[in-house]
């Protein structure tokens, strides 16, 4: 009996800050940083001085190469190899042209993780990734799709919920949560995203066996961020309401939904669709290319409110945390007021 108790005393009286050490440590060693915390890529947010100071501040920056040419996330890798010694990743779009010139210079820099979005990784590219001994890491939308990816070599999953900002699936954090941790957490280290906007949700998912999480919406506004001015005004003026997901107008043309602050913008996208379903009733473009061409309208229509500063225009892309985006400050700040929220909520789980 004493021995019992005398056994668990040491876990007991395990502080917050070391309870959330402990639940961070597998997937800091995965990344090589210091906390497990990602810091999700962000089309012309996430370049060289946020991925740089995220990963400076202990987290792990990645760079979104999106829509950039080879040449260009070339010159973007360098230059945040030139802000930091920390690992950082790169997050590079399935449906990219030149995917596997893009890995090859993800290779060629040694980049330790690459992410890649936009559905299964298409023939070669995984191996490619692997044989130049990065990590790859993959967006699971399902338990199936997740176990898929697991068999064929992926070395972590990021979940997603409908919570977030940018492009998202159908489905909430907390449901992904619930359905894929249980099964895939001892498999491989799984990242949990959309909706974290304070430490102690993070604390509630490591408890459910998460690795760590990633975040974007709230490190748009970080002093670091190259975000317009108006951006960022947008972001500490909204509330969680105004950050909605985008509406398909014609079924038989699937977009993938983007969540994104209310503005005229959104008219003008309801306009884009019009246009583009017209050009498919009249045989002027096939599927895939009236796809491409509402991906390369997203593309545009975020550059002009995050570089230009057309709010009104342009998409304001949000996740449902942006009311809880207050103001301007420097990333370390924000990751020790997400660490310390977390470590405080587990040092509350003594009872
Ligand atoms: C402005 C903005 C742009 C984004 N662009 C991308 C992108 O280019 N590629 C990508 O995989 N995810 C993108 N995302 C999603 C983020 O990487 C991240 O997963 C998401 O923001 C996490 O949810 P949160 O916004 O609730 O924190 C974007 C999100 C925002 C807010």
């Amino acid at each position: 009996m004493t021995d019992t108790l005398s056994a668990a005393a040491p876990v007991s009286s395990s502080t917050g800050k070391e309870r959330l050490a402990r639940r961070m440590e597998r997937g800091a060693a995965f990344l090589g940083s210091e906390v497990a915390i990602l810091g999700g890529a962000m089309s012309w947010v996430s370049e060289r001085n946020l991925v740089a100071a995220i990963s400076n501040a202990g987290g792990f920056g990645v760079i979104a190469c999106g829509a950039m040419t080879v040449e260009l996330l070339d010159r973007e890798i360098a230059a945040t190899k030139a802000l930091t010694d920390r690992p950082f990743g790169v997050n590079l779009i399935t449906m990219h042209p030149d995917l596997m010139a893009l890995i090859d210079v993800c290779a060629r820099h040694g980049v330790g993780h690459v992410v890649l979005a936009g559905g299964l990784p298409p023939k070669g590219s995984l191996e490619a990734i692997k044989a130049a001994g990065a990590k790859l890491i993959c967006f699971a939308p399902t338990l199936a799709l997740a176990k898929k990816l697991v068999r064929s070599g992926v070395d972590a999953l990021v979940i997603e919920g409908m919570e977030a900002g940018g492009h998202i699936g159908p489905v909430s954090t907390s449901v992904l949560a619930q359905e894929m941790l249980p099964e895939l957490a001892d498999q491989v280290p799984v990242f949990v995203a959309g909706g974290i906007g304070r430490g102690e949700a993070i604390a509630g998912y490591l408890d459910m066996g998460a690795a760590g999480v990633q975040l974007g919406t709230r490190f748009v506004c970080a002093t670091e961020s190259i975000a317009h001015a108006n951006f960022k005004k947008a972001f500490i003026r909204a509330s969680a309401r105004d950050a909605v997901a985008s509406v398909q107008i014609d079924p038989r043309l699937p977009v993938i939904p983007v969540r994104a602050l209310k503005n005229a913008g959104q008219e003008l996208f309801t306009a884009k669709q019009r246009e583009v379903a017209q050009s498919l009733d009249e045989g002027a473009v096939a599927m895939a290319e009236a796809q491409l061409q509402i991906e390369h309208y997203w593309a545009g229509a975020l550059r002009r409110a995050v570089i230009d500063g057309d709010i009104e225009h342009g998409s304001v892309m949000a996740g449902q945390s942006v009311g809880m985006v207050t103001r301007e400050e420097p990333v370390a700040a924000i990751i020790a007021e997400f660490m310390e929220e977390a470590a405080a909520a587990l040092d509350r789980r003594r009872g």
